[in-house]
């Protein structure tokens, strides 16, 4: 017992040593592991979003450009998300209006959209679901496309037409009409690459519709209460995602952003073309509440 305690003593000092060296280890191991789990757990509760894939935002702008300043929420998000693309629809005066010259509010505000890269205007047309008069339809695609030789103002040339409250049922007149209005625009030399052509029956046409030139087609415009009802049948459509554009309004002001992603991530599936707000009326006349959170989560 004594030689043990003499040994014991004796050793005190240096398993005290080594004790230090263990504490010393261990609570730099612990360090390590909080620093690797904190993170872990930040990350990994975070929830399941379906795939994503690159869209482009389509946006009724029909908005009157008041004191210069009422697109300002449009140019803003323009500015902060560079790398994802906006389809922006003019809209002067249900069309481009019976004058040449778009007014002297558009002009500027036209010019300023125009000069950004991941802008593509678009020009809004009214066909009357196949029953407005063809000829004007044509005159006010030939408008826009004037725009680019407007002598007082450039760069106001735009991208291509957005065919508002486009035939849906079949005829062979109404395949005409609207193999004839995307010929227009697919010949009008004034307007820019890449001469987009958007059709929107605001529903699924039928097949036969699907006529040469169509760019992509709005296949749904309504509120998010519809869209829910009619989910299976729109994921079940057999075209490309760039075919199909999707407007969809009256979203739940209680929607959280989480769920607001998951939203349209899962339509970024189906459609290229996203158009989300949470406006149950005049939806296109103003930015809704929600317009930064759905630019913040659109995939790209
Ligand atoms: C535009 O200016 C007028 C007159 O100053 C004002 O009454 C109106 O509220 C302004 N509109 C916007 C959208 O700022
Ligand atoms: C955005 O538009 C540009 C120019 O047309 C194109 O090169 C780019 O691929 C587009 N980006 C996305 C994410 O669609
Ligand atoms: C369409 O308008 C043109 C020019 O105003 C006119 O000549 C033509 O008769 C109209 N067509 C129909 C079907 O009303
Ligand atoms: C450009 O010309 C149009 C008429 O074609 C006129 O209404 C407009 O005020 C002019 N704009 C400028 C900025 O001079
Ligand atoms: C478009 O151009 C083609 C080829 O030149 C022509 O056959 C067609 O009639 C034109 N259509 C319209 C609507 O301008
Ligand atoms: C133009 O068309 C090309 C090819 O389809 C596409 O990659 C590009 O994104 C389009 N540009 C815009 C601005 O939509
Ligand atoms: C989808 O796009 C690809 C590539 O552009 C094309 O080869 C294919 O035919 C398209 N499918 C349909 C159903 O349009």
């Amino acid at each position: 017992m004594d030689g043990k305690e003499d040994r014991d003593s004796r050793v005190l000092p240096r398993n005290s040593k080594r004790w230090r060296l263990f504490a010393f280890i261990f609570a730099l191991a612990s360090a390590a592991l909080v620093a690797l789990i904190v993170p872990l757990a930040v990350i990994l509760p975070r929830p399941k979003y379906p795939k994503s894939f690159k869209s482009t935002v389509i946006v009724p702008l029909y908005i009157y450009p008041e004191n210069g300043s009422s697109w300002d929420p449009l140019f803003d998000v323009i500015t902060s998300r560079p790398s994802l693309n906006f389809t922006v629809i003019l809209n002067p005066d249900s069309g481009p209006g019976s004058s040449s010259y778009p007014g002297d509010d558009f002009v500027p505000l036209i010019q300023k959209l125009n000069a950004y890269s991941n802008v593509q205007t678009i020009g809004y047309v009214r066909t009357g679901y196949g029953t407005r008069n063809i000829t004007n339809v044509l005159d006010d695609v030939t408008t826009y496309s004037d725009w680019a030789t407007i002598a007082n103002a450039t760069g106001l040339a735009v991208h291509g037409v957005f065919f508002d409250e486009t035939v849906s049922e079949f005829s062979v007149s109404a395949a005409e009409y609207l193999t004839t209005i995307n010929q227009a625009v697919k010949n009008a030399t004034g307007l820019l690459s890449n001469k987009t052509v958007i059709h929107n029956p605001g529903t699924i046409p039928d097949t036969g519709l699907n006529v040469p030139d169509t760019d992509t087609t709005v296949i749904f415009e309504g509120p998010y209460q519809s869209y829910q009802e009619q989910a299976a049948t729109l994921a079940s459509l057999p075209l490309n995602r760039s075919d199909y554009s999707y407007i969809v309004h009256s979203l739940p002001t209680s929607m959280s952003k989480v769920n607001l992603r998951k939203f349209a991530y899962r339509l970024s599936e189906l459609s290229e073309f996203l158009f989300l707000t949470d406006l149950s009326e005049n939806y296109y006349e103003s930015f809704g509440p929600d317009w930064r959170d759905f630019i913040g989560v659109m995939p790209t």
